[in-house]
């Protein structure tokens, strides 16, 4: 049995994760594995009415459960930034998640933007290193809203931290055994610092002979991701260039509709979500795709252990997408969110 802590969040959280609950109960049914879902309310609406964000007792609890599922979270009724640290980055840095685990597969020819890419021509996948860099929270101002005003935010990047993406990135790209080739994506020829990237990058990968290295700049990576994507197998990057690269990963493969991802401490409790967000607008209309949510579940069901039954969850969103009754992911498709899974649940047996 697996014990799983669902966060549904805000705007369209609740909505994509309930059609990611009613897939992992057909799942159990199916393949006889037992999730106990453990519900928390936190999220916009929760801090408005009792000003929790996320209490350290919660996380403490999490750290007894196998995975986290989770919706999404902010809302424009909260200042920018103050619900995302809080919860998204709470449990990311509290768990020392890592690892951020990002695909980038193409399921079907029309979910393309790119001229003459096809499925073969689009499926790799990003580790984005999840607790370093910008993203750390060290910074702040001087004379804020004078003339004068001063603006920092640190970047560090550890020995740690890095050799431990690095290393997943390697294990990683020789267990999928696809291409076998590693790309490093950083800024080092106009961030120095970086360079603790390219000198761990080489000392680990000799220890994975087997696996070429390669090596990317971020602004060509970005051209690269869109003029040849077929060149990447596993690609390695920093916490802010992972964050942006990974957006524009979604959009080659159907945009936010479809991507996941996992946030991952190895052999310990993980967080997976969708890469989309809250989408305010969209909430509460029951027109928003799912798929991503359940794309999220499906590598949690994997990460959990339960690769056939996470395969054949695979097979059945990429039979969904195939069928020819799905043409697109946005929310004027006419489909909806909860016939979205029914494809899916119908293809799923
Ligand atoms: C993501 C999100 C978060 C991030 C935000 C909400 C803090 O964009 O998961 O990619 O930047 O990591
Ligand atoms: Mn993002």
């Amino acid at each position: 049995m697996a014990t799983i802590a669902v966060i549904p969040g805000d705007g369209v959280g609740p909505e994509v994760i309930d059609e990611a609950l009613r897939v992992m109960r057909r799942v159990s049914e199916i393949d006889g594995i037992q999730f106990d879902t453990v519900p928390y309310p936190f999220g916009a609406e929760h801090y408005l009415k009792t000003g929790e964000l996320m209490p350290a007792g919660v996380l403490d609890e999490f750290k007894q459960m196998d995975a986290i599922l989770l919706g999404a979270i902010g809302d424009p009724r909260v200042e920018t930034g103050v619900l995302e640290r809080a919860i998204i980055g709470g449990v990311r840095w509290t768990l020392d998640m890592y690892i951020n685990l990002r695909p980038i597969k193409l399921y079907a020819d029309y979910l393309c933007p790119l001229k003459d890419k096809k499925p073969e021509h689009i499926d790799m996948i990003f580790v984005r290193e999840n607790t370093e860099d910008l993203y750390i929270g060290m910074g702040g101002f001087f004379k804020k809203g004078t003339a004068d005003e001063v603006a920092i935010q640190q970047m560090i990047m550890t020995r740690k931290g890095v050799e431990r993406a690095v290393r997943y990135a390697f294990d990683l790209t020789r267990k999928r055994g696809k291409r076998k080739k590693l790309t490093l994506i950083d800024k080092v020829n106009a961030i120095g610092a970086m360079e603790i990237w390219t000198r761990t990058f080489e000392e680990v990968g000799r220890e994975y002979p087997d696996i070429e290295r390669d090596h990317a700049f971020i602004d060509a990576a970005c051209m690269w991701m869109v003029k040849n994507p077929e060149w990447f197998d596993v690609a390695v990057t920093g916490n802010m260039m992972g964050d942006i690269i990974t957006d524009l990963g979604a959009a080659i493969s159907g945009g936010l509709g479809i991507a996941a991802s996992g946030n991952i401490h190895p052999g310990q409790v993980s967080m997976f979500e969708p890469i989309h967000g809250s989408a305010p607008k969209h909430a509460g209309k029951g027109l928003i795709c799912p798929l991503a949510a359940i794309a999220a579940a499906q590598m949690m069901i994997d990460y959990l252990g339960h690769e056939a039954a996470a395969a054949r969850l695979d097979r059945a969103i990429t039979k969904a997408l195939t069928s020819g009754e799905i043409r697109s992911l946005s929310t004027s498709s006419g489909i909806g969110t909860s016939r979205y899974t029914d494809i899916v649940l119908q293809h799923l047996s």
